[in-house]
C-alpha cells in the first residue's frame, strides 16, 4: 500500500506550530547565580550590534567547577625546573607568520605536551596543498589564519566570565555571544585548551574539544569536514556575528508514570522527504546524539549529529563544558546559526558551499533555532530494545528533551524528529517512532517525523497513528501494549528477531479487545 507519489501523510505541516510565531514574549535576559550564567552586558544588548562581554576584566579561575581557560595564569608548562606561562608561549608562537601546514603543525606542537609529538596532521596537509588552489592557500595563510589567531588570542578580553562546567545532574544555562563562541572555537582549532588532550585528566567524562583529530588521516571525510569548518571561520572573521546562543543542561527529576497516563496522542505530520534542519525550521529539532555531545564531530564520525554540528559549528562549543549525559538528561541549544550547506551523508558527505541563515532572532538576539541533544541507547541485540526498562529509559530521555513544564502547550512548537537511535545505534524505527509519539504527546507537542526517504515507514507509522487516535487510545494504553508485546512475543523469542512485528501485535490486540462480543479479551486494554 505504498504510493510512490505520496510524499507526506497526516496533518498538513503548515497547521503545526513553529517559533517565533507560537512563542510567548521572553522575560528580560538576566544572569541568575546557580541557574543561568550570562556572559555579556544584557543592558547593552541590541539588535545588529556585537554584544559587549561581561564583566569588563577577565576573572581568572582554575578550579573543578569551571572550564580551565588557555589564558589563565595557572595554565603552566614546565621548562627545566621552572613553570612558565603556557599562554605566553601560545601567543608568541601563533603570532609568528605561518605559511605552510607544516609550520602550523609545528606551532601547535610547540605549546602542546610531549605526547603531541605523535599527532598526525595529514588531512591538514592535504587540505592546504592538494585541495585548496594556490590563491585559496594564499588567502588561508595570508588572511584567514592570521584572523583566526587574532580571534583566539582575544580570549581573555572576550570570555571574561568563568564558564561553569555543566556537570551530570545539573540544571543550568549558559548564554554567550556568537563572537565569544567563535573565539572559543578558534582556540579549539589551535588546540589551546589545557588538560583536554588526554583521557586521563579530570575531563575524562567530557567530549574532546581541541581539534587535533580533525587534522589526522587522509580520508575524504576529514577534508570535507575541514572545508565546512573553514567556511565557518571565514564567515565569522569577515563579519562579526551579533547574536547570542544559550546552552541548557536539563535533568528530568521525577520520571513519568507512563502506565497511568490518560493523555491522548497529538498531531503527526510524517514525510519521506526533507530533513529535520530543513523542513523543521522553527520547530524543536532533535539531535540524534551521543552521550558525549557532538559524538565524533572533531574526529571521524559523520552522521546526523556530526553533520549538524559541522553546518552549525556553534554547537561544537557545547563540548567544552558539557559532561557526558546521563539517562535522564538532555542538552538544549538555542540560537545557533547555519553557516554551510551539505550534500550526501556519511561516506558521501560533501560541503555544499556557504549558507546565508535568515532565521529570525528572538528577544535575546538568538536565532530561533532550538536543537535538543538526546542520546538513544545503542542496541546490538534487536530484541533488547523492547525490554520495559529500555523502553522506560528511551521514553524518559525523549520526554526530558521535549517537555517544557514552564510553558503552555499552545506556545510549544512541534518536535521535528526522525529515526532517532536507528542508524549507528541499531534501533527499530517502528518502535522509536512510537516512543517519540508518546513522549511528544505527554509533553503536549505535535510531531513532524522525517523518515529520510523511507516511504514504507511513512505509511506504516501514519496508519498506526490514525488507528490509535481514531480509537482514542491513550499514552498509558499504548505503553501497556508495549509491555504485553515484550512479555508475549519478545521474552520467549528464540530467534534474533520477533516472529510478530510490534505493529501487527498492536492491531491484533486492540481489534480483539474492542470487539463488543468478545468481552474476556478486554483485559488487553488494562
Ligand atoms: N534529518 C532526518 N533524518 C535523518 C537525518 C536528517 N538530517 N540524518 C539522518 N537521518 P544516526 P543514531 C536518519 O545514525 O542511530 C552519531 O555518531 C537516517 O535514517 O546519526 O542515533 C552520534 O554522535 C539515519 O539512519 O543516529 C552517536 O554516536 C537515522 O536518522 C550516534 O551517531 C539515524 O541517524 C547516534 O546514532
Amino acid at each position: 500500500d505504498v504510493k510512490p507519489d505520496v510524499k507526506w501523510l497526516g496533518t498538513p505541516i503548515n497547521e503545526l506550530k513553529r517559533m517565533p510565531e507560537c512563542g510567548r514574549p521572553l522575560p528580560p535576559l538576566k544572569d541568575v547565580p546557580g541557574q543561568h550564567t550570562v556572559m555579556i552586558r544584557t543592558d547593552l544588548l541590541q539588535n545588529g550590534e556585537v554584544p559587549v562581554p561581561y564583566p569588563t576584566k577577565f576573572i581568572d579561575t582554575w578550579d573543578d567547577v569551571h572550564v580551565k581557560m588557555p589564558f589563565s595564569s595557572s595554565n603552566l608548562f614546565p621548562v627545566e625546573d621552572k613553570n612558565k606561562s603556557r599562554w605566553h608561549l601560545i601567543k608568541e608562537t601563533l603570532s609568528k607568520k605561518i605559511t605552510t601546514a607544516l609550520e602550523l603543525k609545528n606551532a601547535i606542537l610547540k605549546y602542546s605536551a610531549s605526547q603531541a609529538k605523535k599527532w598526525d596532521f595529514t588531512a591538514l596537509q592535504i587540505y592546504c596543498t592538494k585541495v585548496l588552489d594556490p590563491d585559496a592557500a594564499e588567502h588561508l595563510f595570508g588572511s584567514l589564519l592570521p584572523d583566526m589567531v587574532q580571534l583566539a588570542l582575544r580570549g581573555s578580553e572576550l570570555c571574561t566570565k568563568p564558564i561553569p562546567l555543566l556537570k551530570a545532574g545539573m540544571n543550568h544555562s549558559i548564554t554567550m555571544s556568537q563572537e565569544q563562541v567563535a573565539c572559543l572555537l578558534a582556540n579549539a582549532f589551535f588546540c589551546t585548551f589545557p588538560r583536554r588532550n588526554s583521557r586521563k585528566t579530570e575531563y575524562y567524562n567530557y567530549p574532546d574539544i581541541n581539534f587535533v583529530r580533525l587534522f589526522e588521516g587522509s580520508s575524504s571525510k576529514k577534508i570535507e569536514k575541514l572545508k565546512t569548518l573553514m567556511c565557518y571561520f571565514r564567515s565569522v572573521t569577515e563579519q562579526k556575528p551579533t547574536g547570542l546562543v544559550t546552552f541548557t543542561r536539563k535533568r528530568l527529576d521525577k520520571p513519568i508514570n507512563w502506565k497511568s497516563s490518560q493523555t491522548p496522542l497529538t498531531k503527526l505530520h510524517i514525510t519521506c522527504q526533507g530533513t529535520i534542519e530543513g523542513g523543521g525550521y522553527g520547530m524543536l529539532q532533535v539531535d540524534f546524539a551521543n552521550r558525549f555531545v557532538g559524538g565524533g564531530v572533531t574526529s571521524s564520525g559523520l552522521v546526523q549529529e556530526e553533520i549538524r554540528f559541522l553546518i552549525n559549528p556553534e554547537l561544537i562549543v557545547s563540548r567544552l563544558f558539557t559532561e557526558a549525559l546521563d539517562h535522564n538528561e538532555c542538552l538544549i541549544i538555542t540560537g545557533t546559526q547555519q553557516y554551510s550547506k551539505y550534500k550526501g551523508y556519511a561516506q558521501t558527505y560533501q560541503w555544499g558551499g556557504s549558507h546565508q541563515d535568515t532565521t529570525p532572532r528572538d528577544g535575546w538576539q538568538r536565532r530561533c533555532t532550538e536543537i535538543v541533544a538526546i542520546d538513544a541507547l545503542q542496541f546490538r541485540n534487536f530484541l533488547e530494545q523492547f525490554h520495559p526498562e529500555r523502553v522506560n529509559r528511551e521514553l524518559n530521555k525523549a520526554y526530558c528533551g521535549f517537555a517544557r513544564p514552564e510553558e503552555q502547550s499552545q506556545n510549544l512548537s512541534a518536535v521535528a524528529t526522525g529515526n532517532w537511535g536507528c542508524g549507528v545505534f541499531g534501533g527499530d524505527p517502528h518502535l522509536k517512532a512510537m516512543l517519540q509519539m508518546l513522549a511528544a504527546a505527554e509533553a503536549g507537542r505535535d510531531i513532524v517525523y522525517f523518515t529520510f526517504g523511507d516511504s514504507q515507514l511513512m505509511t506504516d507509522v501514519h496508519k498506526m497513528h490514525s488507528f490509535l487516535t481514531q480509537r482514542n487510545i491513550s499514552v498509558g494504553d499504548i505503553y501497556g501494549l508495549l509491555g504485553q508485546y515484550y512479555s508475549s512475543v519478545c521474552k520467549s523469542c528464540l530467534s534474533q528477531r520477533p516472529d510478530v512485528s510490534l505493529y501487527s501485535f498492536i492491531y491484533q490486540q486492540v481489534s480483539s479487545s474492542l470487539a463488543p462480543d468478545d468481552s474476556d479479551r478486554n483485559s488487553a486494554r488494562q
